[in-house]
């Protein structure tokens, strides 16, 4: 190439030289271009081998590409000065508010779950899990239902496979059968996890839901501390002032059983549309634990005794949040679950 289309070329990238506004790029482009050992200093030490008639002509040449070469570099400076790197194609209003960061959150069942069982952590309780996949025994027969029991029916169970007999667990009460199977007492246990009813799909009903189950098996354990228990746990999830009241019930695996109400949170028991003008909201199942439960489960009823108790987590969360319809809960709409952030 000769020495004039060199000079043209190097015109050309000059002008066509485009840093990001990256000030490595500029840098780069002043020892490349201007620096002691940079394409203008080379082009203009060629002048000596330039013939004498176009000494001229080359002479000019060189210089508007030093020129354009030293205008390009403060222009390329200014660029970057008046917008730092990073924000260069932003535009300079730095007074704008930053740009919201939209971090995930925690879904309301898991964190009404967390907030549960730290209540129960707090008292002692440990946390302990089952297979959601559960036999007839663990489901039903242990936990006094064998299976022409009426009390079967309570709950309409869907089943994998019929012999043997594999059900999806109803209810996270199999997980006190398994862990009393496994520890001796003393046991004080809650175990949050899924379960399944094959049941109508509705603003209050769900096939598939959150329970934590409650077990504490010792020696002396008494009715009057199951009550002190629930009593402690519902005020310290809806508040010092809250009042409970126990109706007797039946559920096979308890006896006495009884649903547990509180008092209601919202109106303060005065009657308002969450507690249906009542004053009290259901909140729990529970009782003494069957001694046939003890025994299916070896240990010995004479010398030990317990509570048990359930709730529905998803309950606790809608009257929590007030939330209407339990088909929210699984939808994962992210404008319901913002609101959760
Ligand atoms: N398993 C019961 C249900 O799903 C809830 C329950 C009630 C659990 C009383 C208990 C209990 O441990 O003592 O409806």
């Amino acid at each position: 190439m000769d020495l004039f289309s060199r000079a043209q070329e190097l015109l050309q990238q000059i002008e066509q030289f485009d840093s990001q506004n990256n000030a490595q790029a500029v840098e780069k482009f002043r020892i490349d271009y201007i620096g002691s050992k940079g394409a203008v200093k080379e082009l203009l030490a060629e002048l000596k081998n330039v013939p004498n008639e176009r000494k001229r002509e080359f002479g000019q040449l060189a210089n508007s590409v030093k020129q354009a070469a030293e205008a390009k570099y403060i222009a390329l400076k200014e660029t970057l000065d008046a917008a730092p790197e990073g924000i260069a194609n932003l535009p300079n209003d730095l007074t704008r508010p930053a740009k919201l960061h939209l971090a995930g959150a925690r879904h309301p069942i898991a964190q009404t779950q967390r907030e549960i069982e730290r209540i129960f952590e707090r008292m002692g309780f440990v946390i302990a899990e089952g297979p959601e996949i559960e036999d007839d025994w663990h489901n039903f027969t242990a936990l006094n239902t064998p299976e022409d029991h009426p009390s079967r029916d309570m709950q309409d169970t869907f089943y994998v496979s019929m012999n043997p007999v594999t059900v999806l667990r109803s209810q996270t009460s199999t997980v006190q059968v398994r862990i009393m199977e496994q520890q001796k007492p003393p046991i004080r246990i809650i175990s949050p996890g899924r379960v399944y009813r094959n049941e109508t799909i509705s603003a209050r009903a769900h096939c598939q839901f959150h329970q934590i189950e409650g077990l504490y098996i010792a020696e002396n354990v008494s009715f009057a501390d199951l009550k002190q228990c629930i009593l402690h746990f519902a005020q310290e999830l809806f508040g010092r002032n809250t009042q409970i009241r126990l109706r007797p019930s039946y559920f096979p695996f308890t006896e006495p059983s009884a649903e547990v109400d509180i008092s209601c949170f919202i109106c303060g028991g005065k009657g308002c549309s969450v507690c249906k003008h009542s004053g009290w909201v259901e909140i729990l199942g529970c009782g003494m634990v069957d001694s046939a439960v003890l025994e299916n489960c070896g240990i010995d009823p004479e010398k030990y005794s317990g509570f048990a108790f359930g709730m529905g987590i998803e309950r606790v969360a809608m009257l929590k949040y007030r939330i209407n319809d339990i088909r929210l809960m699984f939808e994962n709409d992210v404008r319901f679950l913002r609101q959760f952030g």
